[in-house]
């Protein structure tokens, strides 16, 4: 059978990497073919070049599709030629709404002017095939990033094409919403489309697959049969050797209390009713806490208001090692040993246009600074010391951040948290979009943190994550606690806990 889509022999070049030597892949009509790799293996550049989004004569090699050579030099002749592409990065416009976003670039027209109507309405009957309760109306930017996320798919779908490319699209969502995705993506192969899908989560790739091709170093080292393969062996050609244990979560001795909230009540503006109610939990010396629940249930906002940066405070009290917290601003929080790793490394975490260690030693700056002047030589020894210990895949300290992988790019989030030597240390959603091997170098650092007597706080939307990595789970729902569950708690007490059943 000719392949709906092929390449071959591709080599893609950036300054200084060569981040694609020679790949060949293809993929089948009604079939879900799966690229697996670390991070930086080379798989979105993969997608860009096989979604026009690296041009033709920007690479070299060959692309076909339905058996025929191909050469996109846009995004929209990969469109025209029935390939759409959902990227990494999200490209929604925040200011426009939902219905304008979802028909951008080809709007339902009544003569010269756009059909507000017809388009609000066909948007809403898009959104209903996702059982998406969501107004059409709505500005984009009011909306959390697993939902913008399932609006960049039902764009792509209301295009009719024959091959749909997903980088990462459950990364941000939550069990629940990535479940219903799978259904979804199930019927369209049925259908007989092509779907290429890029997963850090192997549970996903092996609940969907047909088949699997694992990127090495930019090279594609091998393709195999889902069913006949297993996850070890994706991993083993992944990581080039055996992972003996996915959670290597130690024993906690837990101290003394070094967080604790009593009957916190948050409102998101003055004036409002509020959304965190009445929320009381602690957090010792040498423990990890996992924070649970669906989208929206009101984990972020309860680290985002830890940590100054979200919401008034209308009731209730947090100390920190003992003493009152009162409400403050985010600088003030670090300078006090708190710190957040956050889920939005675009908007709270990176700047993308400066160097890895710019980006690194940005929140330590005070630290580094001494009386007056920046120490240039223990900022650099810092910076070397974080980027060897996470192994970021870099170039170097001085590669721009927007250059890095997605998976790399959440690395050095992590690294300029650490760099601040924090004594409770908040992870919102730490390992989203980090291959297997990093993820488990990011639970040794958790349980490096929690040895030295560090408290975490640990927000995942992953269950098995927050039972393999928490001594204890406090589950969250509409911004109240729902439930809390020891070591040895199985998806299903965590998953009643999240909906109230
Ligand atoms: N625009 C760019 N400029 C410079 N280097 C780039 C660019 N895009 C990708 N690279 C480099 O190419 C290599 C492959 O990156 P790519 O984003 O394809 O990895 P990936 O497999 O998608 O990783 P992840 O799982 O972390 O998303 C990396 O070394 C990366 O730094
Ligand atoms: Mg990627």
């Amino acid at each position: 059978m000719t392949p709906l889509l092929e390449a071959r022999g591709v080599v893609k070049r950036f300054p200084g990497v060569v981040a694609l030597s020679g790949v060949s892949f293809d993929l089948r009509a009604g079939e879900l073919h799966a690229l697996c790799g670390e991070n930086g293996a080379g798989k979105s550049t993969l997608i860009k070049v096989l979604s026009g989004v690296h041009p033709a004569g920007s690479y070299e090699g060959e692309l076909l599709v339905g058996g025929r050579p191909a050469s996109f030099a846009s995004v929209r002749a990969a469109e025209r030629a029935g390939v759409a592409a959902i990227c990494q990065e999200l490209a929604l416009v925040p200011e426009m709404s939902v219905a304008e976003n979802l028909f951008l670039g080809d709007e339902p027209r009544r003569g010269p002017l756009i059909d507000y109507p017809s388009m609000r309405s066909a948007a809403k009957a898009l959104l209903g095939r996702f059982s998406l309760s969501i107004d059409p109306d709505l500005p984009v930017r009011e909306l959390g990033t697993g939902v913008k996320q399932l609006l960049e798919i039902l764009k792509a779908l209301r295009k009719e094409s024959k091959v749909l490319i997903l980088d990462e699209p459950t990364a941000a969502l939550t069990a629940s919403e990535a479940g219903r995705l799978m259904d979804i993506l199930r019927d369209l192969r049925q259908r007989g489309m092509g779907l290429v899908y890029i997963s850090h989560r192997l549970e996903e790739v092996f609940a969907l697959a047909d088949r699997v091709t694992v990127l090495r170093d930019g090279a594609s080292v091998a393709t195999l049969t889902a069913a006949e393969a297993g996850p070890e062996t994706v991993i083993r050609h992944m990581v080039g050797r055996a992972l003996t244990e996915l959670f290597p979560r130690r024993a906690a001795h837990p101290g003394r209390p070094r967080l604790e909230f009593r009957s916190l009540s948050v409102a998101p503006a003055p004036g409002r009713p509020p959304f965190l109610k009445d929320v009381s939990l602690s957090v010792r010396a040498g423990e990890v806490v996992g924070l649970g629940g669906l989208m929206g249930a009101g984990r972020t906002e309860l680290l985002m208001h830890l940590f100054g940066a979200w919401g008034v405070r209308v009731g209730g009290e947090v100390l920190l090692d003992g003493a009152p917290l009162p409400p403050g601003a985010p600088p003030e929080r670090l300078a006090k040993g708190l710190a957040l790793v956050s889920e939005d490394r675009r908007r709270f975490g990176l700047f993308l246009d400066q160097a890895v260690g710019f980006n690194l030693s940005l929140s330590s700056l005070s630290r580094l600074s001494g009386r007056a002047l920046l120490d240039l030589a223990a900022e650099a020894e810092d910076n070397a010391a974080q980027f060897g210990s996470l192994r970021v895949k870099a170039p170097g300290l001085s590669a721009r951040v927007g250059g890095l992988s997605g998976g790399n790019q959440q690395k050095v989030v992590l690294g300029r948290v650490l760099m601040t030597g924090p004594g409770v240390v908040l992870l919102d959603e730490p390992t989203r979009g980090v291959d297997v091997g990093a993820k488990v170098e990011i639970y040794e650092v958790i349980n490096r943190l929690s040895a030295d007597g560090k408290a975490v706080l640990l927000v995942s939307s992953e269950l098995p994550e927050l039972i393999g990595m928490s001594d204890r789970i406090l589950m969250m729902r509409e911004g109240r606690l729902t439930g809390e569950f020891g070591r040895g708690a199985s998806q299903e007490d965590l998953l009643t806990a999240a909906m109230g059943k």
